[in-house]
C-alpha cells in the first residue's frame, strides 16, 4: 500500500484539477481540501475496501476516497463559518473564511460538495456492481446537516428521553453518518458480502461514536498548539459533548466501550481487516 496521505493527496488535487473552476475557488478549495487533515475517511474507504477482500488500489478507490473527503473538508469550512461555530483557527492554520472570506468559504463549501456527487456519479455508472455508492454519500451527507443543526440549533429534543440518547443522537448524525458512508462505499467497491457490509455497519457506528467522543474530549483535555484548532469552546456554546454528559474519566470509559465494540465487529475478518484494527486503535487513543 503506497503512504495513504500522499495516496489522497494526490487523487484530491486531481479531482480539483481536472475540473475548471474560477481560480479563486480552486485555491480555496486546494486550501481547504489539502491542508494537514488526517484523512480518516479516505482511510476507511480504502481500508474497508481491503478488508472485505478487494483491491484498495483502485482508481475508483481513490475518487471515491477524494470525494468523501471533499465532503468532509466542506463540512469543515461551514462548520467553522461565524454563523456556526465561530472559529478562526483549523489544522494549525486559518480558517478558510479567516484566510479568504465568508463568502468564498460558503461557495467553496458548496462546490466541494458538488463535485463530490460529479465524481461518485462517474464510480457508480463505471462499477459493474455499483451498490449506489452515490446515494450511500447523499444519505450521509444529509445526515450530516441535520446533525449539525441538531447541534447548532437544537431540535433533536424528541430523539429520547436523557441527555446521554440526544447527545448520541447529535453525534452518531453529525460525525457517524460520514465514517459510516466511508465504509460503506468501500466495503461495497471491494465486493463486500451483505454479511461482511453489516458488520462493517456495525463497526462503522461505534467508530463514529468513538470518533466524535475523543474530539469532545480532546476540546476539554488538549490545547490549540497540539490540536490546530481552539479548544475549551464547547461547553461555553452550550454544545452537548461526551464530558458535559459523562465527565472527563466518564467519557474515558465510554471510548473504551466503543472501541471493544468496534474491534469485536470485525472478529469475523481475518488479518485483512489488520489496517482497519489498527486505525480503530490509533483513533481511541489519537491526541490530535
Ligand atoms: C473534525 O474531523 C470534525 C469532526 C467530525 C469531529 P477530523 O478530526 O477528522 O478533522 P481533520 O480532517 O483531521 O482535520
Ligand atoms: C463537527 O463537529 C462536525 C462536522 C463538521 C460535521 P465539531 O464542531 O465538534 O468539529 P470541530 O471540533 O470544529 O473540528
Ligand atoms: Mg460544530
Ligand atoms: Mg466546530
Ligand atoms: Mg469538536
Amino acid at each position: 500500500m503506497p503512504n495513504t496521505l500522499a495516496w489522497i493527496d494526490d487523487a484530491l488535487r486531481v479531482v480539483i484539477e481536472e475540473r475548471s473552476l474560477p481560480a479563486r475557488l480552486a485555491e480555496a478549495v486546494r486550501y481547504a481540501a489539502l491542508g494537514p487533515g488526517k484523512r480518516v475517511r479516505p482511510m476507511l474507504v480504502r481500508r474497508c475496501a481491503v478488508a472485505v477482500g478487494g483491491d484498495g488500489d483502485t482508481t475508483a478507490v481513490s475518487r471515491a476516497a477524494a470525494a468523501v473527503e471533499l465532503v468532509h473538508a466542506f463540512s469543515l469550512v461551514h462548520d467553522d463559518l461565524p454563523a456556526m461555530d465561530d472559529d478562526d483557527l483549523r489544522r494549525g492554520r486559518p480558517t478558510l473564511h479567516r484566510q479568504f472570506d465568508d463568502a468564498t468559504a460558503v461557495l467553496a463549501g458548496d462546490v466541494m460538495q458538488s463535485l463530490a456527487w460529479e465524481l461518485l456519479a462517474e464510480i457508480d455508472a463505471a462499477c459493474p456492481q455499483p451498490g449506489g455508492l452515490s446515494t450511500e454519500l447523499a444519505g450521509a451527507t444529509t445526515d450530516m446537516i441535520a446533525g449539525q443543526v441538531f447541534d447548532t440549533l437544537g431540535g433533536q429534543e424528541t430523539a429520547g428521553d436523557t441527555d446521554a440518547d440526544r447527545l448520541r443522537t447529535v453525534h452518531r448524525f453529525k460525525t457517524g453518518a460520514l465514517l459510516r458512508a466511508s465504509c460503506r462505499i468501500g466495503a461495497k467497491l471491494g465486493g463486500a458480502t451483505e454479511d461482511q457490509l453489516e458488520h462493517l455497519t456495525r463497526f462503522a457506528n461505534a467508530l463514529g461514536l468513538l470518533f466524535q467522543a475523543v474530539d469532545d474530549l480532546l476540546d476539554v483535555t488538549s490545547d490549540a498548539a497540539t490540536l490546530g484548532k481552539a479548544t475549551q469552546k464547547d461547553a461555553d456554546a452550550g454544545k452537548l459533548t461526551y464530558p458535559g454528559v459523562f465527565g472527563v474519566d466518564g467519557t474515558r470509559g465510554e471510548i473504551r466501550q466503543l472501541h471493544e465494540t468496534a474491534r469485536s465487529a470485525l472478529e469475523t475478518f481475518g488479518p485483512s481487516a489488520e489496517p482497519l484494527r489498527e486505525l480503530a486503535d490509533r483513533l481511541a487513543t489519537r491526541d490530535r
